[in-house]
């Protein structure tokens, strides 16, 4: 049987195991996905063993994505972009291709399955580090009429800002320079929900019938999709339909089919 699995650190609580084999036996695909312990220390040596004992491919998460990057043979447009992979195809001929599915993921949850326009939106982006990066490209294609990064660390997000300028122009600042703005879609791909914190935003900067999007998924309500409800935004959504769509791009990827994500989104959130 084809076998796969999901690589970081930590990884016990990761639900790809839970969401790949969902869609194994939903499109009737014989396969075995596990979750492995890895940590950047043994990267290097645990790929090549898993590609050594016939696994087909790979999911890379915290703290890996980057390095998998510099490490994979091949890697599309998007990692590159992202300067990340996510997903790692081992050919038959030894390549290890690199991919990365996070930004189609986001763009999909957020567009096909929450139904938010994004063309012509002002949006506001928390973070600026390897998950922001990985959504900046896709986000950036949807033709938004402004495009902002907030940083605690200020040079982060000009630096960031910089590198994706050949696509768009991106403003970048601090979050006390948000005050008196407004934007209709804001989206955190900050670490602040770790501990529980949400980045210091000032009052009324979501605008009446916007959206919060937090990138991070916990079995409650994050800080940041509370905050969202404080707010009073439209939608106060969470990155579970991001984790189960960009699941099912590198399922694609692997196994070429597209498996049916709002049946597995639907299973996870049920109580
Ligand atoms: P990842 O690759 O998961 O995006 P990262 O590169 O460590 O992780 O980036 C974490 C992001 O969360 C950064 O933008 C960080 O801000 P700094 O660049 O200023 O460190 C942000 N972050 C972490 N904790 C935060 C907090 N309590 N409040 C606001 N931003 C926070």
């Amino acid at each position: 049987m084809d076998k796969y699995a999901v690589i970081g650190s930590p990884i016990k609580h990761s639900l790809s195991p839970e969401i790949h084999r969902m869609f194994a036996a939903q499109t009737g695909q014989e396969l075995e996905y596990t979750a492995i312990e890895v940590t950047i220390d043994t990267l290097f040596d645990s790929i090549n063993r898993l590609a050594r004992e016939g696994y087909k491919g790979l999911n890379i998460t915290v703290p890996l994505k980057g390095i998998a990057w510099d490490m994979a043979d091949n890697c599309n447009e998007a990692s590159n972009r992202a300067q990340a992979v996510n997903t790692l195809k081992f050919e038959a001929d030894g390549r290890r291709c690199g991919f990365n599915t996070d930004g189609i993921g986001f763009l999909r949850d957020l567009t096909v399955n929450h139904n938010v326009e994004l063309q012509d939106k002002d949006i506001l982006i928390l973070g600026a580090g390897g998950a922001v990066r990985g959504i900046l490209a896709p986000l950036i294609g949807t033709r938004p009429r402004s495009l902002t990064i907030a940083n605690r660390t200020v040079e982060k997000c000009e630096l960031l800002a910089e590198k994706f300028s050949d696509l768009a122009e991106i403003a970048a600042c601090g979050y006390p320079a948000l005050e008196g703005k407004q934007f209709d879609i804001i989206i955190n791909g900050t670490a602040a929900g770790l501990h529980n914190e949400v980045p210091p935003l000032p009052d009324n900067i979501l605008r009446t019938a916007g959206v919060s999007y937090d990138m991070m998924y916990g079995k409650e309500p994050t800080a940041f999709v509370k905050w969202g409800q404080q707010q009073n935004a439209a939608l106060a959504l969470d990155g579970l339909g991001m984790l189960v769509e960009q699941a099912a791009e590198a399922f694609k990827i692997w196994r070429n089919v597209s498996p049916n994500t709002a049946e597995v989104i639907t299973a996870l959130r049920a109580p």
